[in-house]
């Protein structure tokens, strides 16, 4: 009564979370037209079955969409008793309040289709702020994939002790999420978190300069921690503030890698030593580069599914 469907975002992902449960994925098909429509076909009867769907809503980010849309509407008209989609990557999470008079609130008109399509839960990972969270009228759960990051921060580092190791936000708005990730890699809350100032030019997109880091990372192992990197900027600029003020190397513990085009190239030649990111987005050919350490979220997911069955 239990049903598992990718769509087609991240194919690899969702085959490791059927693997994991012994379920095969259900069959369905998407297909693209010349204009660049999509049609969308489950084939297989899944009246009152509990129908799990999984697609990021990475870029394209509108495309991957509009599938997660369609996939909804094509189970519920096949009369699935529930449709759930796991979203491993919260497309237009970050437009979550009005920065500049004028602009929209993408995040909650997104949030406000997945209810009226008939979602009955929707699960994600890390998402980009957690009041979000509240936006939803739905049932919803974020997944924590900072046990997992930091844990191959551990293997990679060996021995980590607070003293040898700062953990550093790059930004204000990331403070809670670096203390979260250092809960995890010390396995307690006695530590304090340093923390960069960015200003980011909202003029022009993609651009923001490290203005000052806040805390002590003299002679210590550097760990920065994000959400997501797109054009590479903020993890950068954050790493060579580090440096420059004395941090023995720079570590970067990222769930989402939603590259921008040039991002792997600039990130790959960046003063940081490593990247250790999650899967929960497909990565292309080019987007792969030698500092990036991915580690799976599938077992977490498999993990919260094995709930439903
Ligand atoms: C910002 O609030 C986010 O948490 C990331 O720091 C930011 O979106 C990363 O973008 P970029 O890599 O383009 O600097």
């Amino acid at each position: 009564m239990f049903k598992l469907f990718s769509g087609t975002s991240n194919p690899k992902l969702a085959a490791g979370v059927s693997r994991l449960l012994h379920l095969p994925l259900a069959a369905s098909e998407v297909v693209r037209f010349e204009n660049s429509e999509i049609r969308v076909r489950v084939n297989e009867d899944v009246k009152n079955h509990t129908c799990v769907l999984i697609q990021s809503t990475s870029n394209p980010t509108d495309t991957h969409l509009m599938e997660l849309f369609f996939f909804c509407d094509a189970l519920r008209r096949q009369e699935a008793k529930k449709v759930i989609g796991i979203i491993p990557y919260f497309g237009y999470a970050r437009q979550d309040v009005q920065h500049r008079p004028g602009e929209c609130v993408s995040v909650n008109v997104i949030i406000k289709f997945l209810e009226s399509i008939g979602f009955y839960k929707v699960y994600t990972v890390n998402l980009h702020d957690e009041a979000t969270e509240g936006v939803f009228s739905i049932p919803f759960k974020n997944i924590n994939a900072f046990p997992v990051l930091a844990k191959e921060i551990q293997k990679y580092l060996k021995l980590v002790s607070t003293d040898s190791t700062a953990v550093v936000s790059p930004d204000h708005g990331g403070v809670e999420r670096a203390r979260k990730f250092s809960d995890e890699l010390f396995g307690h809350q006695n530590h304090t978190i340093s923390v960069i100032e960015k200003k980011r030019d909202l003029e022009h997109i993609h651009e923001s300069v490290a203005l000052d880091l806040y805390g002590d990372v003299k002679g210590k192992v550097a760990i920065l921690v994000d959400d997501m990197i797109t054009s590479g900027g903020t993890l950068i600029h954050a790493a060579q503030l580090c440096l420059d003020r004395g941090a023995s190397k720079v570590l970067a513990a990222v769930v989402h890698h939603d590259f921008a085009p040039g991002a792997a190239q600039k990130l790959q030649s960046s003063a940081v030593e490593r990247f250790f990111m999650t899967d929960t987005i497909a990565l292309k050919e080019d987007q792969k580069f030698e500092k990036l350490h991915e580690v799976s979220i599938a077992p977490l997911l498999a993990d919260e599914l094995k709930h439903l069955m």
